[in-house]
């Protein structure tokens, strides 16, 4: 798809990948950009990813205001660390920001977009969602979610010309990745890349309507070799793990 002339939302665009696709986005003409986050600022309407009603209220706000929507970005998310042992609550609270928030975006939107013979979905998922997130089970399986759920919208609504993709980045240079607190920090930040090459990416995947939008070439390759031999995806990744804890 092509931004320039069209009505596009963004959500968690405060910060991080939302605020650098916002900066990009505008450099293409779109129509409109309608930017949320959860407080709102100059040029950013409220709205709390966690909760159905507030993405009703945005989209109905967008289409109200500009009289359609042609690309949703699901870009809010947040982490969570640590393994099995995290509270029930933070296992509710990030299954609602980073899975519900796609399924209710959907679930608004795809009457306005069957009506208009289609639309498009970005979904901001992450490469945890095709490998895994070292020190975070909470991320991993939500974001494997988010993945299948963008995956399944793909096929069954492609007969109403909806378009998907999912973007899924390694590490990134944002709030996020700063504010890890186990001892992978380092090598998270160190080896992340700017959410300016990341929108850059975006760009370029939309044009060529890709559902996966991959800003790290290597994923596609990382996924290919979990894919190939799983047992030694496993193994690998254990001792990756374990050797950037030690460094
Ligand atoms: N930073 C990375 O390394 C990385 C890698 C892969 C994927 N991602 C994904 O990219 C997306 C953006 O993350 P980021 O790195 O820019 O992080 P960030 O923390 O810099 O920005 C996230 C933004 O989302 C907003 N937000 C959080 N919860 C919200 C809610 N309930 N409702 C509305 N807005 C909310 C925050 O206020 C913030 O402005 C997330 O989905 C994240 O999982 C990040």
């Amino acid at each position: 798809m092509q931004l320039t002339g069209a009505v596009a939302v963004i959500t968690g665009a405060a910060r991080g990948i939302g605020a650098a696709l916002a900066r990009r986005f505008e450099k293409e003409n779109p129509a409109a950009l309608v930017l949320s986050d959860l407080e709102p600022a100059p040029g950013i309407l409220a709205a709390d990813v966690s909760s159905e009603h507030d993405i009703q209220r945005l989209i109905a706000h967008t289409i109200d205001t500009h009289g359609r929507i042609d690309l949703f970005c699901s870009n809010a998310g947040i982490l969570v660390e640590g393994g099995a042992g995290c509270p029930d609550a933070e296992w509710d609270r990030i299954w609602k920001v980073n899975v519900m928030s796609h399924v209710w975006a959907a679930r608004a939107l795809l009457p306005h977009f069957r009506q208009r013979g289609g639309g498009y979905f970005l979904q901001t998922v992450s490469a945890a969602g095709l490998l895994t997130a070292p020190g975070s089970a909470p991320y991993s399986v939500s974001k494997h979610a988010a993945l299948a759920f963008g995956e399944w919208l793909a096929i069954h609504h492609r007969r109403d010309g909806v378009k998907v993709s999912c973007l899924c980045p390694q590490f990134v240079r944002t709030g996020m990745v700063e504010s890890v607190q186990s001892p992978l920090r380092s090598w998270m930040v160190d080896t992340s890349i700017p959410p300016e090459a990341v929108a850059e990416t975006v760009v370029e995947g939309l044009a060529a309507e890709q559902f996966l939008i991959l800003p790290h070439p290597e994923v596609k390759e990382y996924f290919q070799r979990k894919a190939t031999d799983y047992d030694r995806w496993l193994r690998g990744m254990d001792r990756l793990i374990r050797e950037k804890e030690g460094g």
